[in-house]
């Protein structure tokens, strides 16, 4: 499949990698392609310049968000959750009308006095809810955005059934989605499809929980598994 990841972060450079060894065409989405390829610093998070990260892989392209946006099947939203809904903007609704979207992205907002991020949209709404009413034609699927990127895309290098949910009001666009995540390593079990978009909401907000553990734990390197008693 032609897939556009849209995003140069940790998370649209773990995607873009597993799914370029998967078999498939990918391009990655950035605001302007020169002044990503012109960064010369590690950042924050200690991630590599683009240029240099994307030295050895020429399986793997980066174009303008409406560039990749415009032959890909299906898109990943990797993008800073607060750019998110802009970046789907600046795409239109035309490239994006009867595209599978699948929405990696979490809207939080780090005030730096309280102990943890605020969700920007939550309780009777949610980011991948908002996406999804502002490109109804587009199919929205809500994954992964609870995991942590290597994660993502290597489950097994946590052992047991820990899971992965999903939301989405499209049943077809799930199923494209579910075939994505096993070729990630997934277990069919792992996956609990939650129902429609408005699920996303419960996905979202387990990001607080996830940010408390980050803290405690001082790693991104874990995972909830749904135990039920026998
Ligand atoms: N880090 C994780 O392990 C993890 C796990 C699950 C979910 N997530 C979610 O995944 C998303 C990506 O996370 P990340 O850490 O890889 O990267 P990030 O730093 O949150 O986002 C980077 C991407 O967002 C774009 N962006 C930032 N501000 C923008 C703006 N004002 N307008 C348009 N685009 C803008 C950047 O565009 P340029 O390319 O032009 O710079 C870049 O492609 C986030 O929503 C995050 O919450 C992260």
């Amino acid at each position: 499949m032609n897939i556009a990841v849209l995003g140069t972060g940790m998370v649209g450079r773990s995607l873009a990698v597993k799914l370029a060894e998967t078999g498939h065409t990918v391009v990655m989405g950035t605001r302007n392609v020169g002044t990503t390829l012109a960064v010369t610093e590690v950042d924050a998070m200690g991630n590599l310049p683009f240029k240099q990260w994307c030295e050895n892989r020429q399986d793997i392209a980066l174009k303008s968000f409406a560039s990749a946006a415009a032959a890909a099947d299906i898109l990943f939203l990797a993008t800073a959750g607060a750019a998110s809904q802009a970046v789907l903007d600046s795409i239109g609704a035309e490239l994006l009308d009867g595209k599978v979207i699948v929405d990696v992205s979490n809207y939080l907002e780090f005030t730096g006095s309280d102990p943890l991020p605020a969700l920007k949209l939550v309780n009777t709404t949610s980011l991948g809810e908002e996406l999804q009413k502002a490109f109804p034609k587009a199919y929205i699927v809500k994954t992964l955005n609870h995991v942590e990127h290597s994660l993502m895309v290597n489950p097994g290098m946590i052992e047991g059934g820990h899971n992965v949910f999903m939301s989405g009001d499209s049943e077809e666009a799930k199923v494209q989605v579910k075939e994505l995540l096993l070729s990630f390593g997934w277990r069919q079990e792992q996956i609990i499809d939650l129902g429609g978009i408005v699920y996303a909401r419960a996905m979202e907000m387990h990001l607080i929980l996830w940010c408390r553990m980050y803290q405690m734990l001082g790693t991104g390197s874990f995972n909830f598994e749904l135990k039920q008693p026998h």
